[in-house]
């Protein structure tokens, strides 16, 4: 589906309000506090672009001892589905051996792109790995795909704002909107 840039809405409808995010963000940076209250030097990956919110959102509410990095996949282009193909754009800018590693995804929807990125970083063997999701759509999963902290399990249905965009416009709406409806 390709929606027409002139029509798109300047208000999408809401699906999860700024204060539903907020608490949800609050919970799992509750969870992953105490998840890791005896770990020192948790490493957290942003996956950019969709998850710079949620990103800055949660890492502010956890502990010291957290040091970041990000890492820039294309898995979406223009289109509202997924190809399947993921293409690295920008790596890590440092090593992961032996450290305490999470990826933080804006969305799993097929599991393509978290695949891909696990078995990459797992390849480079970690101390621990988990992921954290704000959203998923288990309806289109393709693969089976480990996610630790979800935020939201959502219908299958084109979500933007908060992050995630449609050709490159609403990553700067405060809440998760629908599309095409
Ligand atoms: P896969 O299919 O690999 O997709 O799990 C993950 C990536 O696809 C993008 N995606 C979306 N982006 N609204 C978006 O703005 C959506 O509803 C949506 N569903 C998937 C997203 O970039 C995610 O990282
Ligand atoms: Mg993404």
């Amino acid at each position: 589906m390709a929606l027409d840039p002139e029509s798109l809405p300047d208000h999408p409808t809401p699906l999860l309000t700024q204060e539903a995010i907020a608490g949800r963000v609050a919970d799992l940076a509750a969870q992953i506090r105490a998840d890791y209250a005896s770990t020192r030097g948790l490493h957290m990956v942003c996956v950019l672009k969709g998850a710079f919110v949620f990103f800055s959102d949660l890492v502010r509410q956890l502990d010291r001892h957290v040091t970041l990095d990000f890492i820039v996949v294309s898995s979406y282009h223009k289109a509202i589905r997924s190809s399947g193909e993921v293409r690295l754009i920008k790596d890590l800018d440092t090593g992961i051996e032996g450290r305490d590693v999470m990826i933080v995804e804006d969305i799993v929807d097929t599991g393509l792109t978290l695949t891909y990125l696990q078995e990459m970083f797992r390849a480079r063997r970690p101390k621990t790995l988990r992921t954290a999701c704000l959203l998923s759509k288990p309806s289109r999963r393709q693969v089976d795909v480990p996610v630790e902290y979800v935020g939201f399990t959502i219908e299958d249905r084109f979500v933007i704002g908060y992050g995630l965009d449609y050709a490159e416009r609403y990553r700067n709406l405060p809440y998760i909107g629908v599309l095409g409806e």
